[in-house]
């Protein structure tokens, strides 16, 4: 069996060119089974090697495969000798005598190309999969998507996989999506893309096929306690703590409506906003489930025409960063001193390590350099006995803060604090009062709702403690109003 394989390689290779194509498709045939094998059992698990393992492999091997012919070819014509000339130079007279099933030779190479066929397949099936995951979308293009990659990777979907959101279910999806993908390979390799990539992005599927797989409005219920901790820009960095009752009921059958009413089952709510960013809104509609529609205009853009096409508000419109979340400067800090990471001891931590990651540096290298020296700096001369002190505490805080700013901060896509705003709330961005606001009135003059507890109860708002205005407040306190009017409402809230 061997010497036969011998003879037939032997026979194939007429000259170097065809030698070297049978050179090549065997040991990237060899090569690939040891990678492969090796993934199989984890070995190794480098991005990269699924790149060389799935794309580069099968094109080697094919064009191995061609330089067999194309010896051939060559030889042909070099000596003149036609076919048949030069296969009875090649292969014994035994193997090319017509047979049963035609010669050997004949059901050899069907038998090879058989076996071409299904390697070949295997290799593309594996591909189409490995192009599927989230390793190869997050990793490929480095640069590009290194933002996405790392902020996903923090995230609840870390472990949804990219085309779970991006692509979804569907051959047309699929095509879709792989003819994107080469596209925008192409813009990669050529350098010519957006810093940062913009958004909205559009070619995204319907949040409410994606989405929908894993959450749906009726699993919306209820209210959702929430508590966060921020600290003080005082010398203890004093906490402070901000509780909310957030109302995410999607409404209906007595329960009172809260975030989710919007993607309700018999609601709907569309718009056209001035810009493709969707933050100035021109016209909003509304559809209750008793078939009642309310149109709100904004009063102060009248008679704009410069708009987009009306959109039907999903998931998207409120979470559009419900994977890829850039902190802000603050929110990070006030987590890293919640968890020890920064160590509330050093006098004006919060203070000084916003200062400090808020400064803007050119490349990531500056960044860790310019962290550390405005720390030591700031310390050495405010504060010099905490700097001699708490050298170990110092040195911590460098490099958490360091690590955040490789985290949030990517030059190289001009992505800095703020550059994607998120639409859930409204402290630091528009989010809800894009539409909750005073300017967008119908009719009858009347605007969309916006007082304070109908998206949540308040019952904290950086406070000392975290049920601040539940606590029985002091006869002739000044807030007491305030605190009575709030603890009412949240035991007052239907659920
Ligand atoms: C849970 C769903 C979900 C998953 C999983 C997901 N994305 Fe996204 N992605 C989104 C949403 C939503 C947006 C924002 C769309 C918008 O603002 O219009 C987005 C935006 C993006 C953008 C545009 C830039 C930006 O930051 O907004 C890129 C690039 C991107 N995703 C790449 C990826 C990659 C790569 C992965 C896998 C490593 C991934 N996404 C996984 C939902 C997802
Ligand atoms: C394949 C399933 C899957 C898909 C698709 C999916 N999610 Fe999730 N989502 C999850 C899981 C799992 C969690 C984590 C739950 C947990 O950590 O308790 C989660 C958590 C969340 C949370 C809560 C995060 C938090 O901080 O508690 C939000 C909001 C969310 N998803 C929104 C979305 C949106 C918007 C989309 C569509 C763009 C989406 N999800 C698509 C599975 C999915
Ligand atoms: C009008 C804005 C808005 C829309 C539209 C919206 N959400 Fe939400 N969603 C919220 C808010 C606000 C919260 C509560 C935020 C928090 O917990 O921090 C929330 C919470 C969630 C949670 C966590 C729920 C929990 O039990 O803790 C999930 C999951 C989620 N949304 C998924 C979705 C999906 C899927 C869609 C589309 C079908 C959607 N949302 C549409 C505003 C919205
Ligand atoms: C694109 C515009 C738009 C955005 C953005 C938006 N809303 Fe709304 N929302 C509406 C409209 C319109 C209504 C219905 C008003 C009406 O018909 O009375 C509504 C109704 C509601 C209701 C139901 C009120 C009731 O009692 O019936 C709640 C709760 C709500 N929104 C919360 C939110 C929250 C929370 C956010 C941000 C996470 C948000 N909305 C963002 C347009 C918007
Ligand atoms: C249209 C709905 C809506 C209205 C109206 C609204 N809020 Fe909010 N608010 C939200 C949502 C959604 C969040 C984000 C909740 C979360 O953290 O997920 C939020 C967050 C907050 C926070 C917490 C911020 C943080 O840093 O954690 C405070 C404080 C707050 N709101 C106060 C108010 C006050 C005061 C008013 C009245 C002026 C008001 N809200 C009106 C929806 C609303």
């Amino acid at each position: 069996m061997l010497l036969k394989y011998k003879n037939f390689i032997r026979g194939v290779s007429v000259n170097r060119v065809g030698k070297l194509g049978v050179i090549l498709t065997t040991t990237v045939f060899i090569t690939f089974l040891i990678f492969e094998t090796a993934q199989t059992f984890g070995l190794i698990r480098n991005a990269y090697l699924g790149l060389i393992t799935y794309l580069v492999f099968p094109v080697l091997f094919i064009i191995g495969l061609l330089l067999i012919p194309i010896g051939w070819a060559q030889v042909k014509k070099q000596s003149g000798k036609n076919t048949g000339e030069l296969l009875n130079q090649q292969f014994d007279t035994k193997e090319i005598e017509p047979g049963f099933l035609g010669s050997t030779l004949i059901r050899t190479i069907i038998a090879f190309t058989l076996l071409n066929v299904v390697i070949l397949s295997a290799a593309s099936l594996r591909m189409l999969h490995f192009m599927d995951s989230s390793t190869f979308c997050g990793t490929a293009c480095h640069t590009v998507m290194n933002p996405e990659w790392v902020t996903y990777q923090q995230s609840p979907h870390a472990r949804v996989k990219c085309v779970e959101c991006h692509v979804g279910e569907g051959v047309d999806a699929l095509i879709k999506s792989k003819l994107n993908g080469i596209r925008q390979m192409v813009l990669a390799a050529l350098s010519i893309y957006h810093r940062p990539i913009p958004t909205p992005v559009h070619q995204l599927r319907p949040a409410r096929e994606t989405c929908e797989h894993c959450h749906w409005p009726e699993k919306f219920f209820g209210q959702r306690l929430k508590t966060s901790i921020s600290y003080a820009l005082d010398s203890l960095s004093t906490p402070q703590y901000t509780t909310l009752n957030i109302k995410i009921d999607a409404g209906g059958s007595g329960h009172q409506p809260g975030a989710h009413w919007h993607v309700g089952n018999d609601n709907q709510v569309s718009y056209t906003s001035l810009e493709d960013k969707r933050l100035t809104m021109i016209e909003v509609q509304s559809r209750h489930a008793d078939g009642s529609t309310r149109i709100f205009r904004n009063r102060r853009f009248n008679g704009q025409d410069n708009e987009t096409k009306p959109r039907v508000m999903d998931c998207i419109d409120c979470h559009n960063r419900a994977t890829h979340i850039y902190k802000n400067a603050e929110d990070v800090i006030d987590e890293q001193i919640r968890l020890g990471k920064l160590d509330r001891r050093l006098p004006y931590i919060k203070k000084e390590a916003l200062a400090a990651l808020l400064t803007s540096y050119p490349t990531l290298d500056a960044a860790e350099k310019g962290i550390f020296n405005r720390m030591a700096n700031v310390y050495k001369r405010q504060f010099p006995e905490a700097a001699l002190k708490q050298t170990g505490a110092l040195a911590q805080a460098v490099t958490q803060l360091q690590e955040a700013s490789l985290t949030y901060i990517h030059p190289q896509m001009n992505i800095v604090w703020g550059s994607y705003p998120s639409h859930i709330g409204h402290q630091r961005e528009l989010g809800c009062f894009r539409c909750h606001n005073a300017d967008l009135i119908d009719e009858n003059n009347q605007s969309i709702r916006h007082d304070c507890t109908m998206c949540h109860s308040i019952l904290a708002m950086e406070s000392p403690s975290r049920f601040e205005y539940l606590t029985e407040p002091f006869e002739g306190v000044r807030a007491e109003p305030m605190y009575r009017y709030l603890r009412d409402e949240f035991l007052q809230t239907k659920y």
